[in-house]
């Protein structure tokens, strides 16, 4: 069942990419290059899967279990959004990492004007899409509304990003790690499941559940990719492991050790899926994401 949602999930993703993305000889073919090669690289694309599966769960009743038309479009740039900030967390500025996605990353590739390029014409081509989305007008606002959000600097991923790089070789405190945690990661995988959400026509109080839902497994989320930069290697991650420790990032294994992060990722998807009690039976196949995204082992 888990299976069968992630390879269809992934599938459903990789084909709206495909269709909505430049193609790679459109002029000026080496930034269309650039933003395929990181986008097509085997992301787990578990941000566009947790927005369409939000979006089947609310409009469960009216369409039988089948997807809201249209809703992959919405993953395809939460993917492109995605992508972008990883691009830009590889840079020599930022982090500074050489693989991604299993290859070199995008400026080892194409040089760092290139990269910084790519990630922000994945950024303005992601809006693009949202415009043009097929629902309702005011329905197609609040999503674009939500995920700026959710990528912008107050709570959102560039805000984390930027808190990320001044705590590195810091002693951070609880309080800050968790505003890191919550606002570079969890707060753009709160605005998929929110805008999967909206997009099948959810009412403010089930807005309201999936965003707590979202927030308590991006926080999860991030937890386990510091665990993973710890315990994996860089072949099974397809990122260069280690690399916090190097950089002195503010990580959840510095500050609690492996046990206690493991057990804090545990007990906030244990709290996700009370989150959504409200939807009973239909919420199985979120709640199984949940507990898949700290099992990962990539
Ligand atoms: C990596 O995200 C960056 C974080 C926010 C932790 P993913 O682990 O979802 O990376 P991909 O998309 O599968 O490559
Ligand atoms: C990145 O966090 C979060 C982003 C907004 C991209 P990390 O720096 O830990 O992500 P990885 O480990 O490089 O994928
Ligand atoms: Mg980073
Ligand atoms: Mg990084
Ligand atoms: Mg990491």
């Amino acid at each position: 069942m888990l299976k069968k949602t992630l390879q269809e999930g992934q599938e459903t993703t990789d084909s709206a990419l495909e269709r909505l993305l430049p193609a790679a000889t459109q002029h000026p073919t080496s930034i269309h290059q650039a933003m395929r090669h990181s986008v097509f690289a085997g992301g787990k694309r578990l941000r566009p899967i947790l927005c369409i599966e939000a979006g089947r769960m609310v409009a469960g009743p009216q369409l039988a279990g089948t997807l809201p038309a249209g809703i992959e479009e919405v993953g395809a740039a939460l993917e492109m959004l995605h992508t972008y900030s990883l691009i830009h967390d590889d840079l020599p500025a930022l982090d500074n990492d050489d693989l991604r996605r299993g290859r070199p990353t995008c400026h080892k590739a194409f040089g760092e004007a290139i990269a910084i390029l790519a990630g922000d014409a994945l950024q303005t081509q992601a809006y693009e899409v949202l415009a043009r989305l097929q629902c309702p007008a005011e329905v197609r606002v609040r999503i674009i509304e939500e995920i700026a959000r959710g990528t912008g600097t107050i709570d959102g991923m560039i805000g984390g990003q930027v808190v990320d790089l001044e705590a590195e070789h810091t002693k951070p405190d609880v309080k800050m790690l968790e505003y890191i945690h919550r606002s570079k990661t969890a707060a753009l995988i709160t605005a998929s499941v929110v805008s999967g959400g909206l997009y099948a026509g959810a009412s403010e109080d089930a807005v309201a559940h999936l965003r707590k839902f979202g927030q308590s497994i991006g926080l999860a989320f991030q937890i386990v990719d510091d665990v993973l930069d710890v315990t994996q290697t860089s072949e099974q991650l397809g990122k260069t492991a280690g690399k916090d420790l190097t950089s002195e990032k503010a990580t959840y294994p510095a500050l609690f050790g492996i046990e206690e992060s493991i057990r804090k990722a545990d007990s906030l998807v244990q709290e996700a899926g009370e989150a959504l009690h409200s939807f009973g039976g239909r919420a199985e196949i979120l709640k199984s994401l949940a507990h898949f995204l700290v099992e990962r082992k990539k």
